[in-house]
């Protein structure tokens, strides 16, 4: 069989805690637990001037591989291209995309410094799998070091439509990357069509009457590969963790009130200004809930040297500040809003405890907290997940109440809805999810990705 190689920016790092919040480490690492193999990524450390070779560790029946990153390209590549340009842009915020070509420079160097640390790691026959915006230009640095292995790229957010694609300057050099691959996977088919039409507009490729893709002088694959989560799993973590400490805490707090929770990252795409105000909205319209219902959004800062990323942690602090200023009683406060992380553990606990989920992105690639929300129920008294449909998630989760969260009043609704759905009715839609999760959940993720994968051959011409 041959040996997993998963390249990522971001590595779940056994000393610094498996759970860094984001999708792509928690589905990585859930792959990853079952097959062994490398795990080949940044360590999170700024090296000076040059960065050292990569640092081995095995735990866990995994071998980590990591390397520090050079200081003067941190900036360019991890806080500028990725995350000011790539990040807004796919995530359809043009006006939020800042590209220089000084960091798309400092992007190429980072994808080419990874490249030439990983090529001498590789076995012949070993598969490697890239992950994520951060190194699309992978596969092509590491073809131009020899690497013959076959080498597939999943891409954990939306890919945008070419009209919104084509405003990035050098979008064709990234066209081209991805078609470096011998298969690209996407979450939904809405990315895969977007994807079509970039490589076949942007690209003067073709799709083949097979669904192979043909662009630059080579052939290769693209498919929708939905991730996934473990349900069972989340299910064995969340029963015990409602009996910890921490949350018995809380739900002497909250007192048999319903409880509406938000799980993100800190994030513009994670649409939590709309989400807030939708709150209030439902607190407006429908008054009978006041005392009666507690919103906890636990939202965990990330990527805070970009200057966007700052400034919505402060207009979320001063929005959450201002409901609880308008609608608090002495006896009652109506939203708890915290900026740290949590243990797995204790997320599951939470959101088994909670009546409702709101999981209202403005974008997102799948959003795993919706999956893990309907993992983590009572399947005797399951709550309710509200969600966006602008998530990849949405094209699965058909059992949940679907709200635009653009419109307040649509979300507000949303939130009166559930407060009220009978027993029989949550316990329906939870079962729809469930069978949907099992069906696709993390191992037929890494499965059906890696199967596919392994049916291409590397057509290198
Ligand atoms: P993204 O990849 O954009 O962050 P997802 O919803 O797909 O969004 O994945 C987020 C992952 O990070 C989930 O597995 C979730 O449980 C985890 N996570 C989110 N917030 C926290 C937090 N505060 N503490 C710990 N884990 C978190
Ligand atoms: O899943 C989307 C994603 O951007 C991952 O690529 C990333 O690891 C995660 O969210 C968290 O972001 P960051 O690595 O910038 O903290």
């Amino acid at each position: 069989m041959s040996r997993l190689v998963v390249v990522s920016n971001r590595v779940a790092l056994p000393a610094k805690g498996k759970q860094a919040s984001g999708g792509l480490t928690t589905g990585i690492f859930d792959a990853l637990r079952d097959t062994g193999g490398i795990w080949f990524g940044w360590s999170g450390e700024i090296a000076g001037k040059q960065a050292a070779e990569p640092k081995v560790t095995k735990a866990d029946g995994l071998t980590y591989a990591t390397v520090d990153l050079p200081r003067k390209d941190y900036e360019g590549y991890y806080n500028g291209f990725s995350n000011a340009a790539l990040w807004p842009l796919f995530h359809y915020r043009l006006d939020l995309m800042s590209f220089t070509r000084e960091d798309f420079a400092a992007y190429q160097r980072v994808n080419t410094l990874f490249a030439d640390a990983l090529i001498s790691m590789l076995h012949p026959d070993d598969l490697v799998w890239v992950h994520d915006y951060h190194l699309i230009p992978m596969a092509e640095n590491l073809r131009r070091a020899g690497a013959k292995q076959r080498i597939g790229f999943f891409l954990h957010t939306p890919f945008p439509s070419f009209g919104v694609l084509a405003a990035l300057p050098h979008y064709d050099s990234l066209l081209e990357s991805l078609c470096a691959y011998d298969l690209v996977g996407f979450q939904t088919n809405e990315d895969l069509t977007a994807f079509h039409e970039a490589v076949c507009r942007g690209a003067s490729g073709a799709v083949l009457p097979d669904g192979r893709i043909r662009a630059f002088g080579r052939t290769f694959r693209a498919g929708v590969f939905p991730i996934g989560v473990d349900p069972d799993a989340i299910a064995e973590m969340a029963v015990p963790a409602v009996k910890s400490r921490t949350l018995r805490r809380f739900e002497e707090g909250i007192r048999n009130r319903q409880l509406i929770i938000g799980v993100d990252r800190l994030d513009y795409s994670k649409g939590l200004e709309h989400r807030f105000k939708a709150f209030a909205c439902f607190l407006e319209r429908y008054p009978e809930n006041r005392g009666r219902v507690r919103f906890l959004q636990i939202a965990t800062a990330t990527r805070s040297n970009v200057p966007e990323y700052r400034a919505l942690r402060q207009r979320l602090g001063a929005l959450a500040g201002d409901i609880a200023g308008r609608f608090s009683e002495l006896d009652w406060t109506p939203m708890q809003y915290l900026n740290r992380s949590f243990s797995h553990r204790s997320l599951c606990g939470f959101l088994r405890i909670s009546r409702i989920a709101l999981v209202t992105p403005l974008r997102d690639g799948m959003n795993l907290v919706a999956k893990e929300y309907v993992a983590a129920q009572d399947p005797g008294d399951p709550g309710v997940l509200i969600l966006s449909p602008f998530a990849g998630a949405a094209y699965e989760l058909d059992g949940a109440i679907i709200a635009n969260p653009y419109d307040p009043d649509a979300v507000a609704e949303a939130l009166q809805m559930a407060a009220q759905m009978t027993l029989d009715e949550r316990c329906e839609r939870w079962r729809a999810m469930m069978m949907i999760l099992r069906r696709n959940n993390i191992t037929a993720w890494r499965e059906n990705f890696l199967r596919a994968l392994g049916e291409t051959r590397s057509q290198l011409s």
